[in-house]
């Protein structure tokens, strides 16, 4: 396996010019962010960087624009959060990534930190583009990247920038994690129970066949569940489904058997006629064309609560319903509530992945410490 480079704590970054890919991707409603977890989880590295007076470019993606400006997509309200946070002079990177960044950069004195807008506004980042990737490259010496949430894309920013830089480390949130996940890979006891949820099955496909190789339940909630009810030919009404699933269901249905693997998918739901409507409890069959699946139900949630407290790790990456709306938030909850308690009783290992997972949890009021085993957060 590679080895990983994790950054000398000791090592000397004064006046040394830093390229740093972090994950500010928090939740937004407008300009105003709803969950500011990952930034606060990124602060403690850049202060202490910016004590010891390096010259840091900080790199970012928020939400997915498709390589196209979207005001609805800017980092500037991240910006003024982190230089009310930050004790330093911070700057704003609006521009183009060519020669005009590589002199602003220049011009960063020790201590000071410049902050690239959305980098996912240009299509070369997520292309992997290699000149693109030397030119974010050019603007440092050194290269940590501290976004293990999106260490997993084969991006510019994360992947080919590794080329052109000579010196690059994971930085201590990654190694955080790592350590995070290598000890629940050593020390997970069976039965090991996977609650995955949020809305896209195509890009967690991967995640999926893995984890069925030592899950013994896989539970699919939210809107990526509406995927299995059409594959089973149940009525949706106007929930949000991904295109073409069909095939993808079927892999991972047959993948599924042929690994023992159980999949539990919702009995019951609670609809509505928009999301910002009130919750209406429905049994699978009997949605109608102008529903739209919001939450699992309470029979959906005995049935999971049952399966974690017969299993003694649980994973758990994405919400079960769309608990911005509080109406929807009584899956979610439960789920984290039953952790929690089974966290705190007999040891369950569980692990937590993914930023709208941990917003979830942050908006159930739950203590998000006493979910995570060994106090580490991963994301998968
Ligand atoms: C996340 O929230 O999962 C990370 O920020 C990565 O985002 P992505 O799934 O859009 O690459
Ligand atoms: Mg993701």
């Amino acid at each position: 396996m590679l080895e990983i480079k994790y950054f000398p704590h000791n090592l000397n970054v004064e006046n040394k010019k830093l390229v740093v890919r972090v994950d500010l991707n928090v939740p937004l409603k407008g300009r105003e962010i709803q969950d500011s977890t990952r930034i606060e989880q990124a602060l403690p590295f850049l202060q202490d960087l910016i004590k010891r007076k390096a010259k840091i470019t900080l790199i970012s993606h928020l939400g997915r624009p498709n390589g196209m400006r979207d005001n609805t997509l800017s980092l500037l309200p991240i910006y003024k959060y982190l230089k009310r946070k930050l004790s330093t002079n911070m700057y704003f990177y609006t521009g183009e990534i060519n020669d005009e960044i590589k002199i602003k950069s220049s011009y960063l004195k020790g201590g000071e930190v410049l902050l690239i807008e959305n980098i996912r506004f240009f299509k070369e980042e997520t292309e992997n583009d290699e000149k693109f990737s030397k030119k974010l490259g050019e603007l440092g010496e050194i290269y940590i990247n501290n976004a293990f949430s999106c260490s997993h894309r084969k991006q510019s920013s994360i992947h080919n920038i590794t080329k052109f830089v000579k010196e690059i480390y994971a930085g201590p949130l990654l190694k955080k994690e790592i350590i995070a996940i290598d000890s629940v890979i050593k020390n997970k006891k069976d039965p090991v129970t996977c609650i995955i949820g949020g809305s896209k099955v195509s890009t967690k496909i991967n995640i999926i066949f893995n984890l069925m190789k030592s899950a013994d339940n896989i539970i699919i909630v939210g809107a990526m569940a509406n995927n299995f009810l059409v594959y089973k030919k149940y009525e949706i009404g106007k929930s949000l489904k991904e295109e073409n699933s069909d095939e993808v269901v079927e892999k991972i249905l047959n993948e599924a058997e042929e690994k023992e693997c159980k999949i539990v998918i919702p009995d019951d739901c609670l609809v509505s006629k928009s999301f910002e409507g009130v919750a209406v409890s429905k049994n699978i069959r009997s949605i109608e064309k102008d529903d739209i699946i919001l939450d699992i139900g309470p029979d959906t949630i005995k049935i999971i609560e049952e399966i974690i407290d017969n299993s003694n790790t649980v994973m758990w990456n994405g919400p079960a319903g769309y608990f911005e709306n509080k109406n929807f938030a009584s899956g979610t909850n439960a789920i984290a509530q039953k952790i929690s308690d089974n966290t705190k009783k007999k040891s369950l290992i569980s692990v937590l992945g993914g930023g709208d997972t941990i917003s979830a949890i942050n908006n159930s009021g739950i203590d998000l410490s006493l979910l995570t085993y060994q106090q580490q957060e991963v994301r998968f």
